[in-house]
Formats: C-alpha cells, structure tokens, sequence
C-alpha cells in the first residue's frame, strides 16, 4: 500500500523536523495543536498498518509497559567525573599544573556551563539509538534506553553517521518543569524534591517510561565517541559536531584563549546564572586539544585536562524572627519561617517553606534560632540546618485553630498534613479558586490574586460554580476591572467550560488527584458520574490510582457540599464525559498471535513474552480471528488449520522484525 507508506514516512519526517525544532532549537513553527494533530494522525494510520511501525517513529518514544528492572551494562570506557576547583586561585591553579605539564606550548580551553543533572552515555548503531546508560559507578551504568527514548530532544535516528558511535551529555529538567513537579507533589502529599538534580534522577530512573515521558527531560550532549575514542580532533568541533548531527548543546560555550578569558566566563556566569532556564552549578573547562588531552592522561578519577569550576553555594545564614502558617486550598496549613531578610545570590530571601510538623521537627528549628537558609534551582527557599540556638528560642507549634477562619485542625494519622477542616474557610476557597483557574486546569486567564480576594470577601463567589454566574456589573464594579477587561474576563470564564474533563476532575482539588491521576481516571471511566458511583475498589482499576488515592475520591464525593458543588457544575455544562483518544500502545497493538512449532532460537514462551510486550495477543488455537500464525520446525495441524484459513504465516525472523518495526 505505496499511499499509506508515504503517508506514514511524511509525516514521521514532518513530526521530527518540529521535535528538532521544538525540543533541540527551542524554535518552534508550529503550534502544539498542530503537532498533536499530524502525532494523532500518524498514530491513527499506524494503527491501521501495525506492520509499518518502525522503533524510530516519533509514536514509539514510549514503549508498551513498565519494565521489571534496570539491568548493569558496562561503559564502552569508563566515565569518570572530574575535579573540583572552588574559588579563582584554584582554577589558576589547575592552569599552571597543565601549562607546565605542556611544556608551555599554546592551549586554549573550551568552557562549558555545568548543568546541574546527571550524565547519561547514548550508544547509536547503525543510526538508530541502541542504548542509554546512567553513568552508575562510572564502570557499569544501568541501562534507561527505554526511558531515555522519550526524551524528546534525544534523536531517535541519525541516519547520515552509520557505524557504531556515542554521545555523552547530561539529563537535567528546567526549572520550570521542576517547580511544576514539586507542586504536584505538594498537591499529592509526597516528598518535594530538593533540587532539579535528583528530580532528573527520579524521573530518569522509574521503570515506568510513561512517567519519564511526562517529565519533560532534556538531554545536552558535550562528548563524541566513536571507535573507543573523541571522534573529533578538538571539542570545540566535537560540540559544534553534536549540534550538525541534532543534538543539543549548551548555547553558552566559549573557546577560550589563556586562563583570564576562562576567569572572565566563570564570573559572568557566575552572576548570569539566574537568568538562565536551567539550574547550573558552576563552569565546566577543558583543554580543546585532543591531541594535547592524551598527553596530559588522566589520574585514577579524573581527566588532568578538565575541571570543574564550582559556584559559591547560594546559602545565607540569617535569624528566624517567627514563623508563620498559611492555609492552601485543601486546607493544609503550612508553615513557613518569616526570616530576617538576607540576599542570597541577588535575590532577598524573607521567607522559607518549613512544609510541615515533621520537617521543624526533623530541623530542631525554633523561632529566634540561625539558619542557614539556601535557593536550589527552587523558587521557595529553603532552611538547610539550625546554626546557633537563639538565646530566646521559642518552640513552634501547629495551631489548634485555624488561622484563618478559626476552625478546628487535625492532624489525622498517617500523614504529616495538618489541615483546616472548615470546608468553608476562605483561606480554601481563594486557594481553591485559583487552582480552577490556573493554567493547565481550567486556564481562566486574568483570575488572579487580587480579583479571587475581592470576589471571596465581598462573598460574589462562595464556590467555584459561581463563577459561571458572574455578570459583567458585577465585574465591573471591583477594583482595577474596566469595562474591557471584565469582559474578557467573562469571555475566558465562558470558554473553560469546554475544556476537557481531566482538566474539571483536577480543578475540583480532590486532595492526591493532580493532573496525571485525573487523566488516568477519565481514561478509565470516561464518565464524572461513573467515578462518583465507583467504590474504592473499582477506583483503582484507574492507572496510578492505590487505596490512598481512592479513599480519598471517595471521601471527597461523600460530603454533601462537594456533591452539590458537582450538581451546579452539571447545571453550567461543563463536561462530565470524557472521550479518550485511542491508545495503540506497541507495534502489536491489536494483532492475535498463534504460536506451533520448535523456534529457531526462542522458546515459545519467550515468543509469547515479547508479543505481549509489544501489545500483540497470543491465542491457543488458530480461528478466523488470527492475525498471524508463527510457526516454527514440526509445526502441526494448526499450520494446517492456518493455511486452510488464509492465515498469515510467519517464522521468527519475520516475528522479530515486526516487533523491531522493520517488517
Ligand atoms: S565533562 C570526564 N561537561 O559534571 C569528564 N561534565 O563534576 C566528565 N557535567 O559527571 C564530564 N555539565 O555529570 C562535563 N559540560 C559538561 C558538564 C558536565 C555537567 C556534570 C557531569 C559530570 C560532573 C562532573
């Protein structure tokens, strides 16, 4: 079916020419509703000819399930780490020893900014991504090919360098994509991630690749191997090389000439840091020669060539003048230390999250004690350890009483929450008001602070349904709202009622339902009604969803209040059902398989693992309803039932490139 081939291969070429551009050159030309509708297309043509699924489709990113385990795999050469220098004496110090060890012929060095994130090797062969290892203990890694294929800016092809060759780089996260990923595990209860590094490494390192996938990874190359070696005579061609081939590179190198233009780049990067997407930690510098590297040769940990120039932390010390609770929308009171203002790195910390009892506890902080207070990549500062006692230290305790409506709190056992249990406190009310209408939930936009506190105080907004019944007088009559802006205001509130369920589900803030277990939960029942009605039991049919996430839907829908709430959303049409696009998952995907016959060299049950793996059935006898027989030596009366029914016949090679996607 020549069409449908040239149709698949267009738009496989088309979706990675937009990836490159979206995920490599941060340039997209296209919108995100245009890239996911060419994505459902192919996906669509491909589910009707699983046969023409190949590994390097932009729809394959994502294999068909979790794996078991990562499995040890050696390193094509050991990939050691490099030493430290702190402070600019250090740095001319690691120069003098190279300029000496180089007899003192001409050198530059290539500087490179140090990404705070952990190193991963990529084997290609034959142009294709074969393997993915963590750097492990530097001999062994573990292998994360299938996590690391869903990293977009990772090129699953490159076919114009064949052979057999590596890139090594760094996984790190933004910190957009951090912050975002620390809320979602506030919002779900769990331990925050202290800094993008082992956030990479979390997400990088789950056996599940759809979670890496949902992520948002990033993978910046800085070495070329080919033949156990650097492919390229001088890094500065290496990089310039890994960018050709479609690889990302840090945009900020420099080749720099003597050891003041290397001190000059650290400083400017040093105070520059903050305005880059990512978290970096200092400068990374290298002898550009590579000729001029083996003759400097390496010591048993780190290369003599290379070093890593490391920034001051960004900590502060300061005193703990109170501390302070605020209530969020599920009425979790969290408190946080006011602090005596301090900078830290050009910014003026005053305040610094303390997340809950356990964690003051855990600290032995107490008000009027010295902190020492760091920003890591995070927007909340943090309280690393007490300093010094205070002479008037006074202990923290968690109120008995809400501090905004008064309400009773409870710590309920199990958890470290303490929350307000005021269903009507204000203090949850604005919190939950805005979660409705931030972005990526209801995307409400121009709902912001200060007009959610003037609707919740002068009581226009008691729930969230109310504002679907917001006039344009009303609007118009608060603070800073003229006549064009409440109207667009109004016009934005309207248009949230079509967005999809998964995204109402998150909005209503049931307490562990982000983004991701709304989505599983829609997928699963497709209907609000159905999750209402479903037990605890039935709710874990829902991916992701265990006994903790389910009692809590269940509580959450048993209270009278959060059942009319439901009933008035229902009233304003917002959308209660939820058609979830198709999922393929697997070049198999909706194949039935029979199995006869002694295989050349896979024992059927293994035949039967891997089909199943791919997302392919294996049934016990062959019916009309059997895609494929596969049929090894001394095959039977099915090969004969098989033939008689026009069934495909195929032998494991052919088994084999299909679940590699070149049949
Ligand atoms: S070169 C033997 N270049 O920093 C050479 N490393 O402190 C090893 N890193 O393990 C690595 N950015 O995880 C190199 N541009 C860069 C880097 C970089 C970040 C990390 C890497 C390495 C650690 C060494």
């Amino acid at each position: 079916m020549p069409t449908s081939i040239d149709k698949i291969e267009h738009l496989r070429e088309q979706l990675r020419h937009h990836e490159y551009l979206y995920h490599v050159l941060d340039a997209p030309e296209i919108s995100d509703a245009e890239y996911d509708a060419m994505f459902r297309e192919l996906k669509d043509l491909e589910a009707a000819h699983p046969e023409l699924i190949t590994p390097d489709s932009p729809t394959q990113r994502v294999g068909a399930r979790p794996r078991e385990g990562f499995v040890k795999v050696r390193h094509s050469s050991p990939m050691l780490s490099l030493d430290n220098a702190f402070g600019e004496e250090e740095l001319r110090d690691f120069d003098r020893r190279v300029r000496n060890l180089l007899g003192n012929e001409e050198y530059a060095y290539v500087a490179e900014l140090k990404l705070d994130g952990l190193s991963m090797a990529v084997q290609y062969r034959a142009g294709n991504v074969a393997l993915a290892l963590t750097r492990g203990d530097g001999e062994t890694g573990e292998d994360v090919t299938e996590n690391a294929r869903t990293i977009r800016s990772i090129p699953l092809r490159i076919p114009k360098r064949s052979g057999h060759w590596e890139v090594r780089g760094e996984v790190v996260l933004n910190k957009k994509a951090f912050a975002a990923l620390n809320a979602e595990c506030e919002a779900a209860n769990q331990k925050r991630f202290a800094n993008p590094r082992n956030a990479a490494a979390g997400a990088l390192r789950v056996l599940d690749p759809a979670i890496t996938a949902s992520r948002n990874l990033e993978y910046f190359t800085y070495f070329l191997f080919e033949n156990g070696g650097f492919a390229c005579p001088t890094q500065h061609e290496a990089l310039e090389n890994l960018k050709e081939l479609g690889f990302k590179v840090g945009t900020h190198w420099k080749r720099c000439r003597n050891i003041d233009e290397l001190v000059h780049f650290c400083d400017e990067w040093e105070t520059k840091r903050e305005s880059l997407p990512f978290e970096i930690d200092g400068v990374v510098a290298k002898v550009d020669s590579v000729a001029q590297q083996q003759r400097l040769g390496w010591t048993a940990k780190a290369p003599r060539w290379a070093i890593a120039y490391k920034f001051q932390p960004r900590q502060a010390e300061t005193v703990v003048e109170d501390i302070s609770v605020n209530v969020g929308r599920t009425g979790v009171l969290t408190p946080g230390a006011v602090l005596r203002p301090v900078n830290i790195g050009g910014v003026t910390v005053s305040l610094s999250t303390l997340h809950n009892e356990d964690e003051i506890e855990r600290l032995g902080v107490q008000i009027g004690d010295t902190v020492l207070v760091q920003r890591a990549g995070d927007v909340i500062p943090q309280v690393v350890r007490v300093v010094r006692k205070g002479e008037h230290r006074r202990p923290f305790h968690m109120p008995k009483h809400c501090p905004v409506c008064g309400g009773e709190t409870v710590r309920a056992e199990g958890e470290a929450a303490t929350r307000c249990i005021n269903t009507n406190c204000p203090a949850r009310l604005r919190e939950s008001i805005l979660h409705f209408a931030a972005r990526g939930v209801m995307d409400i936009d121009g709902l912001g602070e200060a007009l959610v506190d003037q609707l919740v105080n002068q009581r226009l907004v008691r729930n969230i349904a109310d504002l679907y019944r917001l006039t344009a007088e009303q609007l118009q009559g608060l603070e800073r709202m003229g006549k064009k802006s409440a109207a667009k205001l109004r016009e934005h509130i309207e248009q949230s009622r079509k967005q999809p369920l998964p995204r109402v589900l998150n909005g209503l803030g049931i307490p562990f339902v982000g983004e991701r277990t709304a989505q599983f939960l829609a997928e699963a029942f497709g209907d609000l009604d159905a999750i209402m009605a479903s037990s605890e039991d039935e709710l874990q049919r829902a991916e992701e969803v265990g006994p903790k996430v389910a009692r809590s839907i269940r509580k959450f829908f048993h209270e009278q209040r959060n059942r009319e709430l439901v009933e008035r959303l229902r009233e304003e049409h917002l959308q209660f059902i939820y058609a979830a696009p198709k999922r393929t998952g697997g070049p198999l995907a909706g194949l039935t398989f029979v199995i006869t016959g002694t295989l050349p060299s896979m024992k059927r049950e293994e035949a039967k693992e891997r089909i199943e793996a791919a997302g392919g059935k294996v049934a016990g006898s062959v019916s009309r309803k059997t895609d494929y027989l596969l049929a090894g030596e001394d095959a039977g009366s099915k090969l004969a039932k098989a033939q008689e029914l026009e069934v495909k016949i195929i032998d494991e090679d052919a088994l084999v490139r299909m679940l590699e996607g070149t049949a």
